[in-house]
């Protein structure tokens, strides 16, 4: 094993770098129990890319740079235009030493020997030696297409994202999925920074909403939490007074004082880990009545789906559970007319809460996506199309280190209350004279990220209060 003795000066600096996001030591041990325990699942080769830069315009002007998280996942460092080869738990690290005009431009970086000693490899070779050790492997496509390319030709094959036949690559991911859906405790210590540093953000944007004029203020101020901890985001913030557009990516509203401000901002640590958090609060430092009391609705909702959930309990019924304490809030504030089940039944809450009440978390937001709903669906389970349910993300029973994100909503969504057929359908069951009394909530989300523990769960974002009362206070000092 290589020590900081060994290293350049220059080595050893960006050494220090890469100490800080991690728990350095234990690295090179957990990569090998990730890599051991998938040769027992798949003892076929495997070959797992990091991806490269696309460029914006000219080559060296790049668009940030994220590693591909299936090899992160086993090579723990966020490397570019690098490979793995694992077999049988053995690892093979393929990357070059940075070039002379490399170094001119980037400064100097760590040899790939003392890369391979930082996350335990047991070989290290150039990336044109690649192509003599791609025979007979899996892999899973990168997002990059120059890479996909790649990958496609040094394996003489066709790589496709999401493949229906029982193939290798199918297999591979498979066993992926079994691995990542269960974090180990390495992960949970990167999940739990994470977690720590939005926390901070959330609470640096409320803190700055009674003097920030326009959402993109109250954005920069989450952000610059986050920047300082040399974080990043997990995915593009939404800070926005217009909560009903779902992922809403413009920051240019001012902001009122009778608005509600929904902020869906989460931190992805050095290391790639990611949390995922939304708060909503009111721009004056005061939920208005009509405000509050739907607030109290969905903080309802996320309340008794976390209590509801250990191990063994399917997701789907969780996101059922808060369909229906949705649905009986609406019918306490007279939004609603009917019987909750009925309205469950009739998908009739999706006309405010038209989306999944959560998703997996781990090294992406919606973790493991890019491989469609292998992840997120358990074996010979697919989507359904109803209204209520097409939008849910996971429908598995929950095990102990699954991570998830609980997040119930009320929208008032032109598109689908403007819609004559969905008018139509649920005629019945809207009063939207009482509707229209509740104009000042365009959109509440509250979203934590919950842990799966053996007895039940553990909220990883639970220091910052989803109490309305609290947030009250968060906003006035
Ligand atoms: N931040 C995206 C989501 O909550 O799903
Ligand atoms: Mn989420
Ligand atoms: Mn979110």
């Amino acid at each position: 094993m290589t020590t900081k003795q060994t290293l350049t000066f220059d080595e050893y600096l960006i050494y220090e770098e890469l100490d800080r996001m991690t728990d350095r030591k234990s690295l090179p041990q957990v990569l090998k129990q990730r890599r051991e325990k998938l040769a027992t699942q798949f003892p076929t080769p495997v070959l797992l890319w990091s991806g490269q830069s696309s460029s914006r315009n000219f080559p060296a002007n790049i668009f940030p740079f994220r590693a591909s998280s299936h090899f992160l996942y086993f090579a723990g460092l966020p490397l570019e235009n690098a490979a793995i080869r694992l077999e049988q738990g053995k690892l093979t690290l393929f990357m070059d030493a940075g070039s002379p005009a490399s170094t001119l431009w980037h400064g100097e970086s760590p040899t790939p020997e003392v890369i391979a000693a930082q996350m335990g490899a047991d070989a290290v070779y150039p990336l044109a030696d690649l192509e003599r050790m791609t025979a007979g492997c899996a892999t899973i496509p990168v997002q990059d297409r120059a890479t996909q390319a790649l990958q496609s030709q040094l394996l003489n094959r066709a790589i496709a994202p999401i493949d229906a036949s029982d193939s290798l690559d199918r297999q591979l991911m498979q066993a992926i999925v079994a691995l990542r859906l269960v974090h180990d405790t390495y992960a949970l210590a990167e999940l739990r920074q994470a977690a720590a540093i939005s926390i901070q953000a959330h609470k640096a944007g409320m803190r700055t909403t009674p003097t920030a004029k326009t959402e993109a203020e109250v954005r920069a101020a989450m952000e610059a939490v986050i920047l300082a901890h040399n974080a990043t985001t997990a995915y593009n913030s939404i800070v926005t007074v217009h909560g009903e557009v779902l992922h809403n990516n413009h920051y240019h509203h001012d902001l009122r004082s009778g608005d509600l401000l929904l902020a869906d901002v989460g931190a992805e640590v050095a290391s790639g880990w990611a949390s995922d958090i939304t708060r909503t609060w009111p721009v004056s430092g005061k939920f208005s009545p009509t405000q509050r009391s739907l607030y109290e609705v969905v903080l309802h909702a996320h309340d008794r789906c976390i209590a509801a959930m250990r191990p063994g309990v399917e997701y789907r019924d969780i996101h059922l559970l808060a369909a229906q304490t949705i649905a009986e809030g609406l019918l306490d504030l007279g939004i609603l007319w009917g019987k909750a089940e009925d309205l469950v039944e009739r998908d009739a809450y999706a006309l405010f809460f038209p989306h999944g009440v959560g998703h997996l978390l781990g090294l992406d937001v919606h973790d493991m996506e890019d491989l469609g709903d292998l992840a997120g669906y358990a074996e010979g389970r697919t989507r359904s199309d109803r209204f209520g349910l097409c939008y849910l993300r996971l429908d598995r029973p929950l095990q102990p280190g699954m991570l998830v994100t609980i997040e119930p909503g009320f929208y008032q969504v032109p598109a689908i209350l403007s819609d004559p057929d969905r008018r139509e359908t649920y005629r019945d069951v809207v009063n939207w004279e009482r509707l229209a009394e509740f104009q000042d909530v365009r959109g509440i989300r509250i979203e934590d990220d919950v842990l799966v523990t053996e007895t039940g769960t553990e909220i990883l974002t639970k220091d910052l209060s989803t109490q309305a009362d609290a947030i009250e206070q968060l906003i006035s000092h």
